[in-house]
């Protein structure tokens, strides 16, 4: 299967593993920065580019947004309509945003989605198109220090030597297994990621690299590796009032 199809696919039949995976990292560290990132949603309309299942849009939504949830999975999407009363959810591809107005949202959320795409390029110039000008779009990414070498820790017994970056530069495809299952995610350098941000016409506003505070490292422990090399970045990207 050529390599756009296998990313493409990829959820459709791990989508129940990730609604039953371990999300302590996204709820009990990652959503207060990407919260706090989006700031006041209420009465905002959002897209939320990549949704999965909707946990995130659920969560804006009880904040007072509009959101509508967008996903490539209709196995994610079916879950999404199931679970949810006041949310929109339709399937699409967040490499063209068919079908979605131009200017139409006040926000953009993409929470772990660009390294599942092909040509992340094209969803970010289709996030810049159906923001309004003054919109923002809030990206969680996995960090690129992060996804150049996909094996993990280098190990001595159970002692985490450290985290490996190499191949930085190469960027393309890297295999992990996950559920059993080999899995896809792109690497990117991280000026490749701030090229196509600005080139799109967005405005960089913030870069932020997510650590645990006390509670939530006292709650969660192993957040600790946080401190040690960043797992995830999230970007601040904003539409320039026209
Ligand atoms: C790691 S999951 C994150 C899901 C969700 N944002 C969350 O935080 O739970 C990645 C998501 O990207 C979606 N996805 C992958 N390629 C896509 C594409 N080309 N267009 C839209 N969604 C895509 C997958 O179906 C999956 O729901």
């Amino acid at each position: 299967m050529e390599l756009g199809e296998r990313l493409r696919s990829q959820w459709s039949e791990s989508a129940q593993d990730w609604i039953d995976a371990d999300q302590a990292v996204r709820t009990g560290m990652l959503d207060r920065w990407m919260l706090e990132s989006l700031g006041d949603v209420g009465g905002k309309t959002v897209i939320d580019i990549g949704c999965g299942e909707g946990r995130f849009s659920r969560l804006l939504s009880k904040l007072g947004a509009t959101v509508t949830g967008i996903d490539l999975t209709e196995a994610f999407i079916e879950r999404a309509r199931f679970t949810s009363a006041n949310e929109t959810y339709i399937v699409g591809n967040a490499e063209d945003l068919h079908g979605i107005e131009r200017d139409a949202f006040d926000l953009a959320v993409s929470y772990i989605v660009l390294v599942d795409l092909l040509d992340f390029r094209s969803a970010v110039n289709a996030a810049y198109r159906v923001l309004r000008p003054g919109g923002r779009f809030v990206i969680c990414n996995i960090h690129p220090m992060r996804s150049s070498v996909s094996d993990g820790w280098i190990k001595q017994g159970d002692k985490k030597l450290f985290y490996p970056v190499d191949n930085y530069t190469d960027e393309g495809p890297r295999e992990f297994t996950w559920f059993d299952r080999t899995f896809i995610n792109m690497h990117h350098t991280l000026s490749s990621y701030i090229s196509s941000f600005l080139g799109a016409g967005f405005a960089l506003r913030a870069l932020q690299e997510p650590v645990p505070c006390e509670e939530e490292l006292a709650a969660n422990p192993t957040f600790d590796d946080e401190y040690r090399i960043p797992n995830f970045i999230i970007y601040v990207l904003e539409k320039p009032d026209s």
